[in-house]
């Protein structure tokens, strides 16, 4: 996701600024820029290293901001890259966040006669402020009238060029800390970046608006009250950093899932109106009542994710849907109605299977949908319309957050044809509670490491489920063996009779997701055939479960959901349990051997 990255003291602030969004890479964009004063902007797509070799020899002044982007809204191109400026040049504004109702400040604003060069939600605010600049007696004013009329979520830092000796930095909902130097501050999207500088932070909070100068730094609440800083002392050690103080990406990425939850619903669930919201599909509205049926194709965790999708269409929206392997889907020459739509799911956006079934769709009639994490990617540009996951870039090769938030928008995307209200309002309740019943269970994580490591030496094993979670036992067995190269496989649980029992012994053991719901009592039974075989079953239970013990050895307890929801939660255990057996195994688990993040050949 993207980084800001500001400073403003004695020294060159351009090498400074660099130094900062190099730190902040991890985080994942795809392009970068920044604005010093006096010497102006540098924008550049790509890696930092490419606006790093752009900063001309006499680019000097003691105050900037910095950014890196990671497109939302509009491609990853020089204009869209931020600091953005006002019409009159005077603001320069970096961004984090998402604007939600970006487009009609926008349309007011070009009727005021703002002239706008990119197409990000991020450009009107600095729009807005120039605005409210014009009445206001200081650019902090200005910037608090204009953050009133937005909706959505920023961190964000201006420069005024007829205040230079100040900067402004705000946030609400997209974390900033300050660092305090000696003579010199800086603002930041997260701390690991500040080490190189200072180990003196502050944590700005919702509403806070900080003005930092050459000589000190004030910082004023939402309620316009000075605020009283402590400073935290921080402790990361400084090889940690890339990472933002996680050992791998995967563990960083698995940890960010409730913010990806969150992220992923924002501003579609209308709870007034008991309908989900999809602006994304606005372009093919009128297309939507005609369809009768789905096909949704992806690979690897995206397949899986398409299986759980199957069943909500089925269980919301009463449309019957199949799920194909797109690698496989073109070359069936299955015959396609015209009433189907085609949904592609790829977090890349890029994956070339994906994007063949996409094509081969379109020459054939149908409507295609992408459910894409990338934005701007072939896919997303080449369906007829799509919803973004925005889940943030994933850098580590094994899809975790990508995968949870893929399942999340088939839910909102079946939602989005159902017709009982009751159902939905249900749904919706439990929406809610999701990210904070996915923080429990990772909070479980020290326990599940160990877990881990108790299984790390077998060569097998197995993974289990029925109904919805016979797709995620098939996605934890997948994160398994990519991480760890232990041979897994995932099975429906009614299935063991019909072959796979064969293979169970004692050193062949079996993860069993035996959560409440319908088929737990079948689930059990299955577990109970295991159990007579001499096998070890690792069980994904319900918190309450009080009879698991009979046939596990090991439980991982998770919080009750309705079973829609279960995979989601019970995904964030078996991503737990991959990783540390992996880590255990000494695997580099963000780069598995063979495996490359985007698939762009068939
Ligand atoms: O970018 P995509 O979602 O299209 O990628 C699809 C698969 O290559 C991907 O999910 C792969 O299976 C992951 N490595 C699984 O962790």
């Amino acid at each position: 996701m993207c980084g800001i990255f500001g400073y403003i003291g004695k020294q060159n602030a351009a090498s400074i600024l660099v130094q900062g969004l190099h730190a902040l890479e991890y985080r994942g964009y795809d392009s970068s820029g920044m604005f010093v004063y006096p010497s102006g902007v540098i924008k550049s797509v790509g890696a930092v290293q490419k606006l790093e070799d752009e900063v001309p020899k006499q680019f000097f002044g003691t105050v900037g901001i910095a950014h890196t982007r990671w497109a939302t809204h509009g491609k990853p191109t020089k204009e869209n890259a931020h600091p953005h400026t006002s019409c009159n040049g005077k603001l320069w504004l970096a961004h984090n966040g998402i604007v939600e109702n970006y487009k009609e400040l926008k349309e007011t604003l070009e009727q005021q006669g703002h002239t706008f060069l990119s197409d990000t939600d991020s450009e009107v605010l600095v729009h807005l402020i120039e605005e409210k600049k014009k009445t206001a007696p200081s650019i902090e004013r200005a910037v608090r009238d204009a953050l009133r009329e937005v909706q959505g979520t920023y961190g964000l830092v201006v420069i005024d060029a007829d205040t230079p000796d100040k900067l402004v930095a705000t946030r609400f909902g997209s974390p900033l800390v300050l660092g305090v130097g000696e003579g010199e501050y800086f603002i930041s999207s997260d701390a690991p970046a500040l080490v190189a500088h200072t180990r003196n932070v502050l944590y700005l909070q919702d509403g806070d608006v900080a003005v930092l100068r050459p000589d000190g730094y004030s910082v004023t609440t939402e309620e316009e009250k000075e605020k009283k800083c402590t400073l935290e002392r921080l402790t990361l050690e400084v090889q940690t950093m890339q990472k933002g103080g996680f050992e791998h990406f995967m563990l960083k990425e698995i940890m960010e899932i409730p913010d990806v939850i969150t992220n992923s619903m924002r501003g579609r669930i209308d709870r007034e109106h008991h309908t989900v919201r999809l602006g994304g599909l606005d372009e093919v509205r009128s297309r939507l009542p005609q369809v009768r049926r789905a096909v949704i194709v992806g690979c690897g965790s995206a397949y899986y994710a398409g299986l759980l999708g199957r069943q909500m269409f089925a269980e919301f929206a009463g449309i019957p849907a199949s799920v194909e392997l797109a690698s496989e889907f073109v070359s069936q020459h299955e015959p396609l109605l015209p009433d189907t739509v085609l949904i592609a799911v790829s977090q890349s956006g890029e994956t070339a299977d994906t994007l063949q079934a996409v094509r081969y769709a379109k020459k054939h009639g149908l409507l295609t949908l992408g459910i894409v994490n990338a934005v701007g990617s072939s896919i997303a540009r080449e369906t007829d319309a799509g919803v973004y996951n925005h889940a943030g870039p994933e850098i580590s090769v094994a899809s975790t957050k990508a995968f949870v938030s893929q399942v999340e928008v088939l839910l909102l995307l079946a939602l989005s044809f159902a017709e009982t209200t009751q159902q939905k309002e249900m749904l919706f309740h439990d929406f809610a509670a999701l990210p904070e019943k996915v923080a429990a269970v990772l909070r479980q994580r020290h326990a599940i490491q160990k877990l881990a490591e108790k299984y790390a030496h077998y060569n097998n094993m197995l993974f289990i489920g029925r109904k919805y979670q016979l797709p995620t036992a098939l996605e934890g067995a997948l994160k398994l063996k990519e991480v760890s190269y232990i041979h897994a496989e995932g099975y429906g649980a009614g299935e063991m009779k019909h072959g796979p029992l064969a293979m169970i012994n004692a050193d062949f053991p079996t993860v069993a997701l035996v959560t409440d719901g319908e088929m737990y009592q079948k689930t059990f039974s299955n577990l109970e055939e295991i159990c007579a075989r001499d096998g070890k079953v690792i069980a994904i239970a319900t918190e309450g479960n009080t009879s698991i013990g009979e046939v596990a050895d090991d439980v991982i307890y998770i919080p009750k959901t309705q079973e829609v929801f279960a995979p989601i939660v019970t995904t964030v255990a078996l991503q737990l349990f991959a990783y540390y057996v992996g880590c255990s195994r000494g695997i580099n688990v963000d780069k598995p051997r063979n495996l490359a993040k985007s698939v762009t050949v068939e």
